[in-house]
């Protein structure tokens, strides 16, 4: 299928990236089921709508975790070696990463992301309140491998995953993941993980379908960036938002759902809904302390301390690489 030939009809710019979005989406919706890769949530309005999310009362992986690195952060500085290099991966709002910065003595900050304009953004405001500090962006799709930057490479590494983000990984995914982000921070590595935790399922399935709806229009503007990007013609009226817990798989689902029958133009090719058919756009998968440690077990890593709060809802680790 050749996805670019209709497309350049389009009157719409067309980069790598929009092609890669673009082949993705007229792949996944022509699956049974369909789906949408949740990367693709966050452009301008979708990143925006997120931020709007992590503060909302019912959603409380983000206060969880930024309450556990507050308070650990000293015990956290305590494993670090001075003058380590600490790599993000994925680099969204800075809030976190500076918890730790300000309580260890890293040498060079490392932030990994596809979108270098908000990368270089955050680079200048680090720089600015962390003088001493080395910040190397990288533009990079951390999903695959990617190399660090020379002036890193004789440091201590230590990567940084907060927000949960392992969630969006089916099991083997986060696998390849982390046996991937072993091998690119290298020997005697450490990594500090936020993971969800698996808890009761009126709480899960509350923080994913909010009250004041901000998740739904989280979920439907997916669809308004296909129209926008793609020129689709999906109808937002037509399909609502659905989160539910899948107890047996461990994750919450988020789907949209059709409420009629309709036929969807995207790029050319034409897709048909059919009354209550879905388009799965995330899972976000939640662990217990042990199956998470079995993973990152399996994974090259080893567990050296788990960080939980009170009400156990959200967790953060600090895993170091296993010796090869
Ligand atoms: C950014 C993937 C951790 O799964 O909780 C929030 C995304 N989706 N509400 C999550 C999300 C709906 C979030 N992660």
């Amino acid at each position: 299928m050749n996805v670019h030939a209709p497309a350049l009809a389009e009157p719409h710019r067309f980069d790598d990236a929009m092609s890669a979005f673009a082949g993705d989406v007229i792949g996944d919706l022509s699956k049974f089921p369909k789906k949408l890769s949740p990367k693709y949530f966050y452009d301008a309005k979708g990143s925006e709508l997120f931020e709007q999310i992590t503060v909302l009362p019912e959603y409380y992986p983000t206060r969880t975790e930024l309450a556990i690195l507050r308070e650990r952060g000293g015990e956290i500085a305590g494993l670090i070696p001075q003058g380590a290099a600490l790599v993000e991966f994925g680099a969204g709002a800075t809030t976190k990463v500076r918890l730790l910065l300000e309580r260890s003595r890293f040498a060079a900050y490392v932030p990994v992301d596809i979108s270098g304009d908000f990368l270089n953004a955050q680079a200048d405001g680090l720089r600015r309140d962390f003088p001493a500090l080395d910040v190397h962006p990288v533009a990079a799709d951390f999903t695959a491998p990617f190399a660090l930057p020379a002036a890193v490479a004789g440091m201590p590494k230590v990567g940084f995953f907060p927000g949960s983000t392992l969630g969006n990984f089916e099991p083997q995914e986060a696998e390849a993941f982390l046996l991937s982000a072993r091998k690119i921070l290298g020997r005697g590595a450490q990594l500090i993980l936020g993971v969800d935790l698996e808890k009761d399922e009126r709480t899960l399935y509350d923080a994913y379908n909010d009250a004041a709806g901000v998740t739904a229009r989280f979920n439907l503007n997916v669809l308004e960036r296909i129209n926008r990007e793609l020129g689709g013609n999906f109808d937002l009226s037509g399909f609502i938002h659905r989160s539910v817990y899948n107890r047996d798989r461990h994750r919450i689902e988020m789907h949209l759902i059709s409420r009629k029958a309709q036929r969807v133009r995207v790029l050319g090719h034409h897709f048909s809904f059919r009354p209550g058919e879905s388009i799965h756009t995330e899972n976000s998968y939640k662990y217990s302390l042990d199956r998470f440690t079995t993973l990152a077990q399996t994974s090259g890593w080893q567990v050296k301390e788990s960080w939980t709060d009170e009400g156990r809802m959200f967790s953060v680790h600090a895993l170091v690489a296993s010796a090869e």
